[in-house]
């Protein structure tokens, strides 16, 4: 029913649960004589840390899993906002876990970026001066409690549609990231379908309330998988360039097709109406048409001229602030333990 399940309990999450880390270890050692990138990349084979690669391969990782990592910790704030008023203990509970693994994933791909020779420090400063970006859905407001559930249902589908080939990226060490996440998002997905299932089955106020939630959040779900293929502005983008290198394993219209595919038969399990009126199924085609997206507003999004642009970034600035003692602590804590260790 859900579709977009990534769960195979028998597989280890990370390569060091796996047992392959030191095989992947090895690989990265043998590789590091400088040379081998394009055989290794027209093998279809992993890049590790330690091999040689040009220079852009290497901005366009930074560039990527920093602007993943910024949208998993600025992606706290919108349910964030409604884990004081989670309809019960329950609801609450699972709200916070999830809240919790999206830190966990900005951490996995900050030290994925890392990995790449930049500091974390250096990413988030240019995410609060907003040199870097984040991802265009997190600048829309949660207004009510069906936001809750349409934010996993739509959101994280999206994301999951997104993840899952960048578990087949050339970079290990963001491809190995992404399988932990995957598995998360996936229970993340079927927590919203969950609160939307109940609010449907329930009052007529509270049907109204998932459906007005489910029309907000459609088509900004559709602006996340990024810019159309063809036309002026896949002129400047990075997909066939991503494709190449074995980065981006789909374009972003296909994840997008792949996307509406896969979420109309779970609209129309809920009950809900998706909000295209051009939304019919393509018998030839064997996909859902659809409607124009506005791409106006994702750019205007992007600008910072979105909805909660200005309150997300403000609020994530005052968090990194206040925060500065517990680094300060931790830096301080770490510092005597090395001393402790060089002593001993
Ligand atoms: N939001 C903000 N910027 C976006 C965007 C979006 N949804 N989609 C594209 N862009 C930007 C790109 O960064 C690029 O900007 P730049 O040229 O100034 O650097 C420009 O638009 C052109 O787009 P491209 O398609 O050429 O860019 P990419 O090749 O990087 O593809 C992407 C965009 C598909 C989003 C790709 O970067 C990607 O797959 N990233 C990893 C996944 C990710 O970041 N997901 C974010 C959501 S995470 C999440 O949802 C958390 C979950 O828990 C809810």
């Amino acid at each position: 029913m859900y579709g977009n399940d990534f769960v195979d309990p028998d597989e280890p999450l990370n390569a060091a649960e796996g047992g392959a880390l030191d095989e992947v270890l090895d690989q990265a050692t043998t590789r590091g004589d400088g040379g081998g990138f394009d055989e290794l990349i027209a093998a279809d084979k992993r890049i590790e840390p330690r091999d040689a690669m040009p220079d852009d391969y290497r901005k366009t990782l930074i560039r990527q899993i920093a602007q993943h990592a910024h949208s998993e910790i600025i992606g706290m704030q919108p349910e964030g906002n409604w884990i004081t008023r989670a309809p019960s203990l329950r609801r609450k509970a699972i709200l916070m876990a999830k809240v919790q693994d999206e830190a966990g994933h900005g951490l996995y791909l900050y030290s994925a970026a890392e990995t790449l020779g930049v500091d974390r420090a250096e990413l988030l400063d240019k995410l609060h001066s907003g040199r870097q970006k984040y991802s265009s859905i997190f600048n829309y407001p949660t207004l009510t409690w069906a936001d809750a559930g349409a934010i996993g249902w739509l959101v994280d589908g999206a994301a999951i549609m997104n993840q899952v080939p960048l578990c087949r990226c050339s970079y290990g060490p963001y491809a190995r990231a992404m399988i932990r996440v995957c598995k998360e998002e996936s229970f993340h997905q079927r927590q919203g379908f969950d609160i939307l299932w109940t609010l449907v089955r329930g009052t007529e106020r509270q049907k109204a309330m998932a459906q007005d939630a489910a029309n907000r959040w459609w088509w900004p779900s559709l602006m996340m998988f990024g810019p159309p293929d063809t036309g002026e502005a896949a002129k400047s983008g990075h997909t066939e360039q991503s494709m190449a290198w074995g980065i981006k394993r789909f374009s972003n219209d296909d994840l997008r097709q792949k996307f509406i595919d896969m979420t109309v038969p779970q609209a129309q399990k809920l009950g809900l109406t998706l909000p295209d009126p051009d939304l019919r199924w393509n018998e030839e085609r064997g996909h859902w048409d659809f409607g124009e997206i506005d791409w106006d507003e994702f750019w205007r999004v992007l600008r910072g001229d979105g909805a909660c642009n200005q309150q997300r970034i403000e609020h994530r600035v005052a968090a990194h602030d206040n925060g500065a003692w517990v680094r300060e602590a931790a830096t301080a804590y770490a510092d005597k333990q090395a001393q402790k260790e060089a002593v001993a």
